[in-house]
């Protein structure tokens, strides 16, 4: 696409009278119209969001309906409200920026999340949805008529940190959760998300999922190493790898550290330990497809003295097939069964969160490698090992995503980092297969 000098000088020494000059303006200011993303405006904004809910210490926690969160939602509000957008709130706490009339067409739907783990980086969600207003800021100032609305989203509890499952919003939007199971859920601090959203204002009045878009695109950083790796600048996404969450409460029998010989001892905290080693040598022996993390481990009474009676953890298994996430499942609960009898504890499971393998819309997916090529941007198609509202939203409607590389493959640390010209080509790739939908 020629981009045209937005500024220009007027030669008023060439032209003889009042007209010619005027003809002259109207045809550089149009010309100069065909705007671009602005840059600097949009990277202020991820400075701006990322600095809302930063500790002493600098780390960056914006935990779903927090007031952190609270504090993030806002200033997006604001911005969205600048911009002349339609803002609507769902009773899920959806936010919404809406442009164009909604002359029954279903609406192009852009977004992500902008509540973050602890200790975050500033990209993670907040890039889709900060780029999602430049793209539409952008639309408006070309003058696009849009032959249908653009609607920008920032999805609820996209993380699931403290309340599960993860990708909560979207999962209520798209009709795959209930909201009154949502609303309830309990956080891992003991609030209750009703509680919490009208807490912070966000509890909206409109049924979640009312309008069905014509189809779903989400920009976000790849949160691996893969595009890095291979020089690429823009991943097509086309598909995202099936997740299962699992909370495990081990219950054992508390005794002296020092007296109990180790056959009487029933340890919560050594079970967990071999739950740990069992998973990573479930991932290592899938090749590299199937990946393990327990991210939570809590025992008590967490004494130093003292054999701890439980222990409460949390396994995260992903794989891109669904039959191997099963058969990986099927091996835990074997695991889980004869770990039971060895150390002489009960385990109970509670399923927190479980996605199908994901497959996007191949339509999307080429647009995206079109636009990529027409920028002349270095571009593949790649899987998401990461969850993301996308694929919530690919359950109702024609969606895709667009990843730009991470630093190192770096994420949900705050060393999280993207370089500012492959956060503008992502934006630009954004920009260009919008104005394709619209045309
Ligand atoms: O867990 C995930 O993959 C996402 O960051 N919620
Ligand atoms: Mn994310
Ligand atoms: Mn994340």
């Amino acid at each position: 696409m020629a981009c045209y000098a937005s500024s220009f000088t007027i030669f008023t020494e060439g032209f003889a009278g009042t007209v010619e000059w005027a003809v002259a303006f109207i045809v550089m200011t149009s010309l100069s119209s065909v705007a671009e993303i602005d840059g600097p405006r949009l990277l202020e904004r991820l400075r701006a969001l990322g600095r809302v809910g930063k500790d002493a210490s600098g780390a960056l926690t914006r935990l779903a309906l927090s007031d952190a969160d609270k504090a993030g939602r806002d200033l997006l509000v604001s911005w969205l409200r600048e911009a002349g957008l339609t803002v609507t709130i769902d009773a899920i706490g959806n936010i919404f920026g809406s442009w164009g009339d909604f002359n029954d067409q279903p609406p192009v739907m852009i977004g992500s999340h902008i509540d973050t783990v602890i200790n975050a980086g500033i990209y993670d969600g907040c890039y889709g949805v900060l780029v999602a207003l430049s793209v539409i800021e952008t639309l408006q100032q070309r003058g696009t008529q849009p032959s249908r609305p653009v609607m920008l989203a920032a999805f609820t509890n996209e993380e699931g940190v403290r309340y599960q499952p993860d990708m909560m919003g979207s999962l209520v939007y798209a009709g795959g959760y209930s909201l009154e199971l949502a609303l309830s859920a309990v956080g891992t601090d003991g609030s209750i998300l009703r509680d919490e959203l009208a807490r912070i204002g966000y509890a909206g009045e409109i049924a979640p999922g009312g309008v069905r878009p014509a189809c779903y695109l989400e920009l976000h950083i790849e949160q691996g190493p893969v595009l890095e790796a291979e020089h690429y600048t823009i991943g097509a996404v086309d598909s995202l790898q099936g997740i299962s969450w699992q909370r495990l409460n081990i219950t054992g029998a508390a005794n002296h550290a020092g007296t109990t010989p180790i056959a009487m001892r029933r340890d919560a905290g050594l079970a967990a330990a071999r739950v740990i080693t069992f998973l990573r040598n479930e991932a290592t022996s899938s090749g590299g497809t199937t990946v393990a993390t327990v991210g939570t481990v809590r025992f008590e009474p967490n004494a130093i003295n003292i054999i701890p009676s439980r222990a409460v953890c949390t396994v995260d298994l992903r794989d891109p097939d669904e039959q191997r996430l099963q058969a990986a499942e099927r091996r835990l609960s074997r695991f889980l069964a004869q770990l039971a009898a060895d150390e002489n504890v009960e385990i109970e499971v509670e399923r927190l969160v479980r996605f199908e393998p994901v497959t996007f819309d191949q339509d999307l997916v080429r647009r995206i490698e079109s636009a990529a090529k027409a920028r002349g941007y270095p571009y593949r198609r790649t899987t998401s090992g990461a969850g993301h509202d996308a694929q919530m939203m690919a359950g109702i409607c024609p969606a895709a995503m667009i990843f730009v590389p991470s630093r190192e493959g770096i994420s949900h640390n705050p060393l999280e980092h993207t370089d500012e010209a492959d956060l503008m080509a992502g934006a630009n790739v954004l920009l260009d297969v919008v104005t394709g939908l619209l045309a």
